[in-house]
């Protein structure tokens, strides 16, 4: 088959190239999926870059990509409720390929009222809102909420679903994004290219930091007290971050003697602070496809590639501008 492999660390462009490679074998508890499109993520072209070479040591050629979607064409022996010929999506490693294999927990029938490409952009976007805001004991009606990048991949998904959730919702993103952002249903847009959340925000019952660095430590500034902040991005290596990091013992052990910035500002605003790692789960994924079911979100697509374009796509992606998702269709209609 043919795949978008890996073959170093470092610059997209020259350590992504599709290569042709054995189809994946599959174990019990496993399937094989003939994939339709892929949307691809940030993690997927930071691994490239090497960010994550300390803790996700992979072997060249790598296969690459995480969301997708695309039809069931095996089934391992102990996978009981999904047959050949079912439409899914899902997420797994090595999803910019022809076929890609995962655990049936790793997937969810596709709803039947959006293409294979729509679906494909939401999985991990999907899954990291969900539970992000499941960590902090969930959203309440009224809560007012501030998503930073209201026009990334994360941001189009956490607007409609803070929304569906009776939050006010305030969000940044720069000024060629404001108007189609209100439109997802953001109540408040901020534009940081021409103003200062920090001086529109204030008694904020929860701060969803998509940006991390600096961005973290401010979140502590604008929420009530007792408020609540959830990071994608570790400010600092923490007690906590290193778990969520799977991180070994000894290192997290090491880095919970070292003195907390996160921990003074919590105990100051009597707050609680998460760092999320989004882990699949076939629950979150029924969940996802249930909203769409029931036109509660809708897919938000900035750009469409062909699978010889996917380098194309992971650099576009790098850049950090994209307007909700770009995909990758890999098998042609
Ligand atoms: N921990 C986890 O499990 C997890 C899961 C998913 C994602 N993440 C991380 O979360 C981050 C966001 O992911 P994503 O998929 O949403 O990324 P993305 O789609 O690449 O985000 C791009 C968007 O960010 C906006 N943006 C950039 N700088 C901004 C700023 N200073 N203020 C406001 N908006 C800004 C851009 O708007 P403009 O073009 O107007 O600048 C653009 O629309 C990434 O770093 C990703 O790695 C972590």
């Amino acid at each position: 088959m043919k795949a978008l492999m890996q073959t170093g660390y470092g610059n997209l462009k020259e350590n992504l190239e599709i290569q042709e490679v054995a189809k994946p074998k599959i174990s019990a508890d496993e399937v094989l999926v003939q994939v339709s499109h892929a949307s691809i993520n940030p993690h997927d072209y930071k691994v490239i870059l090497g960010e994550f070479k300390r803790t996700e040591k992979l072997q060249f050629p790598a296969l690459v990509g995480s969301s997708f979607s695309g039809t069931i064409v095996a089934v391992g022996k102990e996978v009981y409720h999904l047959t050949e010929g079912d439409e899914v999506f899902g997420v797994a490693e090595g999803a910019v390929a022809e076929f890609c294999k995962l655990k049936h927990s790793k997937l969810y029938l596709k709803p039947r009222n959006v293409s294979f490409e729509e679906i494909s952009t939401l999985p991990v976007v999907g899954m990291t809102t969900i539970q992000a805001f499941e960590r902090l004991g969930g959203i309440n009606q009224g809560d007012k909420i501030l998503i930073h990048a209201g026009s990334g991949g994360v941001g189009t998904f956490a607007i409609q679903y803070a929304k569906i959730k009776g939050a006010k919702v305030f969000t940044t993103t720069g000024t060629n994004n404001v108007n189609w952002v209100k439109k997802l249903g953001a109540d408040v847009v901020i534009d940081y290219k021409k103003e200062n959340y920090l001086d529109i925000c204030s008694s904020m019952d929860i701060v969803f930091d998509t940006l991390g660095g600096q961005y973290t430590f401010d979140a502590f500034e604008i929420i009530k007290s007792g408020g609540k902040v959830v990071s994608l991005l570790p400010a600092e290596i923490n007690k906590q971050v290193a778990k969520e990091l799977n991180m070994p013992k000894l290192i997290a052990f090491v880095f919970s003697l070292r003195p907390s910035k996160i921990k003074k500002l919590v105990k100051l605003k009597n707050a609680q602070y998460e760092f999320v790692f989004m882990r699949p789960t076939a629950n979150n994924l029924s969940l996802i496809a249930s909203l769409i079911e029931r036109n509660k979100i809708k897919p938000v697509i900035e750009k469409k590639f062909n699978f010889r374009q996917s380098v194309d796509a992971f650099i576009h992606l790098s850049k950090g501008h994209t307007k909700g998702k770009i995909t990758i269709q890999i098998s042609e209609a």
